[in-house]
């Protein structure tokens, strides 16, 4: 009787010792949500369709050249300025880039931000640009 008290006492130790670190290490995975404007930038990144002509992580329209990092290659005033008052686009020059209202543009930058967040262990390989579209 005296060694299963030893037994549930080592298995309950065990347990805690083991299971405490998992639960602490994995918790953040779960716990971690995108702030709000982040999200709406999600939300006007769908509505707007620039996936049509744009990639993140690689996938989309490549048209408009993979945006995964763009947030750590233009500053966001730079970016701010684009997407508010968008220049007309190259090779024809006859069709303006869409156009966001400030609002609009903050979420889409911060959604942004939080995907050049994202660890892709170096994917896309490399930044991929108007390649097939301009053959
Ligand atoms: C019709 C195709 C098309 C759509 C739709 C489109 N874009 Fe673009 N976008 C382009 C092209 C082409 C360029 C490149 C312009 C240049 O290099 O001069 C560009 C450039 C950009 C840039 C600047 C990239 C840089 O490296 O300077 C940003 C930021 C951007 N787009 C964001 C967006 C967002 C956000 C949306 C959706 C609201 C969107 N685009 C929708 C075609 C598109």
């Amino acid at each position: 009787m005296q060694s299963l008290g030893v037994y549930l006492i080592t298995l309950l130790v065990s347990l805690l010792l083991f299971g405490l670190p998992l639960f602490y290490s994995l918790k953040p995975l779960y716990e971690e949500t995108w702030p709000e404007e982040a999200m709406a930038g999600k939300k006007i990144w769908q509505e707007k369709g620039c996936i049509e002509c744009h990639t993140l992580l690689g996938n989309g329209g490549y048209s408009g050249g993979d945006l995964t990092f763009v947030t750590a290659t233009k500053t966001k005033e730079e970016l701010l300025a684009f997407l508010t008052s968008p220049p007309v686009l190259p090779p024809a020059k006859q069709l303006r880039h869409i156009a966001l209202d400030p609002e609009q543009a903050k979420s889409v930058i911060s959604f942004l931000e939080k995907v050049s967040e994202i660890d892709t262990h170096g994917w896309p390989p490399k930044p991929v640009r108007n390649s097939s579209a301009q053959k």
